[in-house]
């Protein structure tokens, strides 16, 4: 694997949290049990929801919510391109139909509400909204939306831990949100996800749905002598698993000041970037938001080759990456008649995503700001004339 001088992140877990996983595993006790149950009960204190059910992954969380939702065949459910597959595959394996509705603008790439309405008039039944980078997006402006509509929302909030808008976490505002512990995240352990909701009975049913439909779960077997136990729905193996439970938990602690690193970052590029003007961030969260930073993207100006910026940068030992390739143009999404969608398009061409990580070194984050210029002035000579 190349060893980049600035990689694009650098997941690490802290002496605390390799502990907590190693008296997780030490206990005996290695599939869901106490310390997941722990974690829901911080998770829901730390965000205000009512109900956190923690889950294998944020896809599992997505199609749990899918589920509970009724999501199904016949339905419509609208859903971004700009998002990773997660999003719109939870929705497809539902046997609905992904309805893919366009960006706001190529620094707000996050979902039009004023295209959700129109999707929602013709007949769509839900939203997943996607909390891009972290980023509230429109999201309030999509509650009222589908509210107006009798549309159920569910918020893809991987990217949000420690995101808050106007005084609630992201995941709060929708009928569910979805988190993730993945490796590449900013509450990142490796794998795992948690459900957010505030409907206790919807919440009940994700519980039962995580693990078999079973009535009892494997800890209220191994504490009483039950005679039998029912299967109550048709149900999956989404269970979480104690020792990384204790290992989410231990980095919670962290989140908020990890959040301030990421922010001090990001604010460091986007002071470099506003000098120069061939280079224009994503916009930043609302004046008055906590924010997880975790990403930072922007889009090169017109004329300016986006892939040979990232070679340039690359050269230099700085890794990049892309968010996303655009889902109505994959293989699996582009069938049907075809989708207009120019702003998600050029968002596409144009965007890079740069280095954040809360460890990032001085030295790294000068590299970087030193970098970008050259990069950008290789760009324009390597343009085709
Ligand atoms: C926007 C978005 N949604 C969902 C997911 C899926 O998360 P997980 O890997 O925890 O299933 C990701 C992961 O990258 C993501 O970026």
């Amino acid at each position: 694997m190349t060893e980049w001088i600035v990689p694009l992140a650098a997941p690490r877990l802290r002496d605390r949290e390799l502990q907590a996983l190693l008296d997780g595993y030490r206990s005996g006790w290695w599939t869901m049990g106490p310390r997941t149950e722990r974690l829901e009960a911080e998770m829901r204190d730390y965000t205000g929801a009512a109900e956190a059910v923690a889950v294998s992954s944020c896809t599992a969380a997505l199609h749990l919510a899918c589920l509970g939702a009724g999501i199904g065949p016949g339905d419509s459910v609208v859903v971004p391109s700009m998002t990773f597959a997660a999003t719109v595959n939870v929705v497809a394996s539902t046997g609905a139909r992904p309805v893919f509705a366009e960006i706001v603008s190529v620094t707000e790439p996050w979902l039009d509400p004023v295209a959700v309405e129109a999707e929602l008039n013709r007949g769509a039944t839900a939203v997943i909204s996607v909390a891009y980078g972290g980023h509230p997006g429109e999201v309030a402006e999509l509650v009222r939306v589908c509210k107006r509509h009798g549309a159920t929302l569910i918020e893809d909030v991987a990217h949000a831990a420690g995101s808050w808008h106007r005084g609630r976490h992201l995941g709060t505002l929708g009928r569910f949100g979805a988190l993730s512990f993945s490796a590449s995240k900013n509450l990142g352990i490796g794998e795992g996800g948690m459900l957010l909701s505030d409907d206790p009975v919807l919440a009940g049913a994700a519980r039962r749905s995580r693990w078999q439909g079973i009535t009892a779960s494997t800890a209220d077997r191994h504490d009483q002598p039950l005679s039998s136990y029912d299967v109550a729905a048709p149900g999956l193996n989404y269970r979480f698993d104690d020792p990384r439970a204790a290992a989410v938990s231990a980095r919670l602690g962290r989140l908020d000041r990890d959040n301030e690193d990421r922010a001090r970052i990001a604010g460091a590029y986007r002071d470099a970037l506003a000098g120069d003007g061939r280079m224009e961030p994503t916009a930043a969260p609302p004046p008055g938001d906590r924010n997880s930073h975790c990403m930072f993207t922007a889009v090169v100006a017109d004329g300016i080759d986006r892939d040979h910026v990232r070679v340039a940068l690359a050269e230099r030992g700085v890794q990049t990456s892309l968010h996303f390739p655009p889902l109505h143009l994959s293989t699996a999404y582009q069938a049907g008649p075809p989708r207009l969608l120019p702003m998600s398009e050029e968002y596409a061409r144009r965007s890079i995503t740069l280095p954040l990580f809360p460890e990032m070194e001085e030295s790294q984050l000068a590299l970087v700001l030193d970098s970008l210029p050259g990069a950008m002035d290789l760009a324009e000579r390597r343009r085709p004339a």
